[in-house]
């Protein structure tokens, strides 16, 4: 064997074994098993988080107790740290702790399911704001009601999510990376201090978080950054937040007929929420209580809808789901500015429905979290500025007392009202409006806006009965939800028709069941599938979507499913149509195929085409969309979201040496490098021999290895 394949073998071990050295020593958490906290703009600030660009690196320490916090503080020498903490430990109190020793690069937050045992979970934890939303409130100016200065709505809300933390958080979902890996292998074996307290020494174990965002400052910089760019490959530093709002109504009010005022009512709830840390936004009491509350009373409404539609001394209802609302209101924002501007639903250009502008608008109802109950009741709030000047607003109150019997009870009336999406409208105009929802006073819910407003809290949840069970029987939570929508839509009935409602009118425990069945267990299930035609019904996730708002590239999983319940709910079948001809169809109703039930033989589906009063509509700030907006006035919602790259985002756990080691292995290297330029050197003389056969008649033989 000539000197050349020698080389070969050697250069082909040496690779062998340096992807295996890479192996042991790195160990990656992988994508799904993390999620980090990113960061996001609006006009005027930065919040949450990056890492520097090739990620942080901090030697792991593991937060069991306070004397563990006050160690790494007070002791700890080898900085800089990146931190693992308990569930119960990620708040701002430790957070801002752990920041100003400067001694932490990284946190790392356990949330592992279905083992509370071991990481007990926090009692209660809401990054929001304790006044929600107040920088685009209704009583901003108010110096009676601004600043939640009668009541903190959110009182454990500690404003995490709004801080430029600067450094790297992850939240790790996987119980044996977490148990085995970090705190076994890793912090036990390598770094917990010994029973004296004395530090570990070299080596120590390691954790790289990556997190590197390319957006920075806030959101007009990098929206300009992005806009003025001068190379060919123009890249993105932050893309606004947004997507559309669902809406849809009964009567069909054409172009060429008059809408006349005060003759629409607003039945309203929010499709969103936030919390810190990518793809965990369980929502389930902020907010799909409130989402399948409205459906619900859509369904019991839309089974009797005749009743409104064929009268002209009735009102038309309409049914909203906005969109970003727990980013200063972007949708119900838009929806305003729409109306405003005369473009809603939809543009001058469209030829089909009249628009709607606020003095079209009668009445505002809007669900808001429901799946508690304060005091066993459900509440009534109502903002006190403009009920002084609106009678009907008392009459209201009364009526959904009245309905609701027993369950439905007034909150204090000086009270201002709590974040709604109503509010954007009676900004711009004083409207008789009413918010239902479950606390009385200050939040019930302790954990609004987080990741752990999960569908457990609520009781929904399938325990250990199969998905079928799960999805058939009714649990206490849609029969409690049912009452509510129950006395909900025939309040609204009686607004609309002003007489009382029937029998008639009734909110199905079961359609409420499946409903959050489908929004909060799995979207693979009966009722989705069957509004859907077969081809999206087959796409359908088994896990719940994420109910935040998101750029505004694509419409969201939910808005498009929610759109879709609306039309069943609220439209007519058109009979002997086929698919083609439903999908085809075009004009002032929006028709939809659905693949339907199953037939009696449970073989094949029986679809059918719906008809409806349902669109979509906008849900984007007008700040990205007006020449010269002041980003700093606060008049529109001004968030974006920062880009980051495919690679931006890693976690990787190793070993780090000490100081004489890596020493040693530098000297080590210079010698191997020495030692090979001589082998170079060598192999070079003996080239010759090497290649001596390749003589142009021989080339085409082949090489024995
Ligand atoms: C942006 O967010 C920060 C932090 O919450 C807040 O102080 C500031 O008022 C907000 N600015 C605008 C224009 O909304
Ligand atoms: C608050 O006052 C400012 C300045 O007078 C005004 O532009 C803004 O519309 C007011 N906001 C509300 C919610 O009334
Ligand atoms: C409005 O236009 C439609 C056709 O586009 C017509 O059928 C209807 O009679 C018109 N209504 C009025 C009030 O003019
Ligand atoms: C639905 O909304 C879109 C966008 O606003 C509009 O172009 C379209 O005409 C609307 N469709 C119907 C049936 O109203
Ligand atoms: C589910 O089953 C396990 C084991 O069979 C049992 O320990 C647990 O209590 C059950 N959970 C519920 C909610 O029934
Ligand atoms: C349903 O409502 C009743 C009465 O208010 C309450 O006791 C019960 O806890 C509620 N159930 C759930 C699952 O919230
Ligand atoms: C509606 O019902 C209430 C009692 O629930 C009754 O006092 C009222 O007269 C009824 N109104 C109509 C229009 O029937
Ligand atoms: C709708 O109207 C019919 C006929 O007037 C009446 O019998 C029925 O009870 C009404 N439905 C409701 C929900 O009130
Ligand atoms: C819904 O459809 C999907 C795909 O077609 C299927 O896997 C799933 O079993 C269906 N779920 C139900 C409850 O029918
Ligand atoms: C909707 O869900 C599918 C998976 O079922 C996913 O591929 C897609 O990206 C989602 N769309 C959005 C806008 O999130
Ligand atoms: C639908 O088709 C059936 C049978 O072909 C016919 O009897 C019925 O009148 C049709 N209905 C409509 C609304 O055209
Ligand atoms: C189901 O549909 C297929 C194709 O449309 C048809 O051939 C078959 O006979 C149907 N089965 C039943 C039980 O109706």
């Amino acid at each position: 064997m000539s000197y050349f394949y020698i080389f070969l073998l050697f250069i082909f071990i040496a690779c062998a074994a340096c992807e295996r050295t890479k192996e042991k020593i790195y160990i990656n958490i992988d994508e799904g098993k993390r999620s980090p906290c990113f960061r996001r703009f609006n006009g005027t600030h930065q919040i949450g988080c990056s890492s520097a660009p090739k990620g942080n690196v901090g030697v792991v320490h593991y937060v069991n107790s306070e004397s563990d916090l006050n160690w790494l503080i007070d002791t700890g020498p080898h900085k800089p740290y990146s931190v693992l903490l308990n569930p119960a430990d990620f708040n701002m109190a430790v957070v801002k702790h752990l920041l100003d020793s400067g001694k932490v690069n990284g946190i790392m937050v356990i949330q592992v399911e279905g083992h509370d045992d071991e990481f007990a979970p926090a009692i209660s934890f809401s990054p929001d704001k304790a006044c929600p939303n107040d920088a685009s409130s209704m009583y901003k100016n108010s110096t009676d009601y601004g600043s939640c200065s009668k009541v903190d709505w959110n009182p454990v809300g500690e404003s995490l999510m709004f801080q430029d933390l600067g450094i790297p958080i992850f939240v790790f979902t996987n119980y044996d990376d977490v148990k085995t890996t970090l705190i076994e292998k890793c912090y036990k074996q390598f770094n917990e201090p010994d029973a004296t307290g004395s530090p570990r020494d070299y080596p120590l174990c390691a954790v790289e978080l990556k997190d590197r965002m390319d957006g920075a400052v806030d959101s007009e910089t990098c929206i300009r950054r992005t806009n003025h760019q001068m190379n060919l490959k123009p890249s993105r530093y932050c893309d606004p937040m947004g997507d559309r709002n669902v809406h849809g109504s009964l009567k069909p009010v054409m172009k060429n007929e008059t809408r006349k005022d005060n003759s629409v009512i607003l039945v309203v709830a929010r499709m969103d929420s936030f919390s810190m840390f990518d793809n965990h936004y369980p929502s389930a009491d902020n907010h799909v209580s409130g989402i399948v509350a409205l459906l619900a009373i859509s369904e019991a409404i839309g089974r009797i809808k005749e009743n409104i539609t064929k009268s002209d001394n009735t009102k038309d209802i309409l049914f909203v789901f906005f969109q970003g609302e727990a980013f200063d209101y972007i949708g119900s924002g838009r929806m305003v500015e729409d109306m405003i501007r005369n473009q809603f639903p939809s543009s001058e250009g469209s030829q089909y429905l009249k628009q709607i502008n606020l003095d079209h608008i009668s009445h505002i109802i809007e669900v808001n979290q429901l799946a508690f109950r304060d005091n066993g009741k459900v509440w009534i709030h109502t903002d006190p500025i403009s009920r002084s000047k609106l009678p009907q607003v008392d009459d209201m109150v009364e009526s959904l007392k009245n309905i609701g019997e027993q369950l439905f009870d007034e909150s204090e009336q000086d009270l201002p009202l709590p974040p709604a999406s109503a509010q954007s409208f009676l900004k711009k105009k004083s409207i008789p409006t009413v918010v239902v929802t479950e606390h009385k006073k200050q939040y019930v819910n302790k954990y609004y806006n987080s990741r752990l407003d999960l569908a457990a809290e609520i009781k929904v949840s399938c325990d250990n009965k199969t998905s079928i069970d799960c999805y058939n029987e009714v649990s206490d939570q849609a029969k409690n939800l049912s009452e509510v929508a129950d006395s909900i839509a025939k309040f609204v009935y009686k607004l609309a028709t002003g007489n009382n409602a029937s029998k008639d009118l009734y909110v199905d425990p079961n359609t409420v069941h499946h409903l959050l069945y489908c929004y909060l267990i799995s979207p693979q299930c009966e009722l989705f599938n069957q509004s859907l035609k077969s081809d999206r019904a087959k796409q359908l996730d088994s896990k719940p979507y994420p109910f935040y708002v998101g750029v505004d590239s694509q419409v969201n999983n939910y808005t498009a499913l929610t759109y879709q319940m609306l039309v069943r709910y609220l439209g007519d079948k058109v009979e002997n149509y086929t698919q083609s001809q439903c999908d085809k169809s075009d004009g002032m109703y929006k028709m939809e195929w659905m693949q339907g039930p199953y037939d009696m033989k449970h073989v094949n589906r029986t679809g059918f085409c719906i008809k409806a009063l349902v669109n979509l509509s906008l849900a984007e700030s007008y700040a990205f969309e007006l020449e010269n907006y002041d980003f700093k006035s606060g008049e529109f919602a001004t968030w974006t979201e920062s880009s980051w790259a495919i690679d931006a985002m890693n976690v990787r756990i190793f070993l780090i040496p000490s100081k004489n080691l890596e020493i040693t292995t530098l000297v080590v290297g210079i010698v191997i490098l020495v030692l090979s330029l001589v082998g170079g050197y060598i192999m070079n003389k003996g080239a010759s021999k090497v290649f001596e056969s390749s003589t142009p008649d021989s080339s085409m033989a082949p090489v024995a290895l």
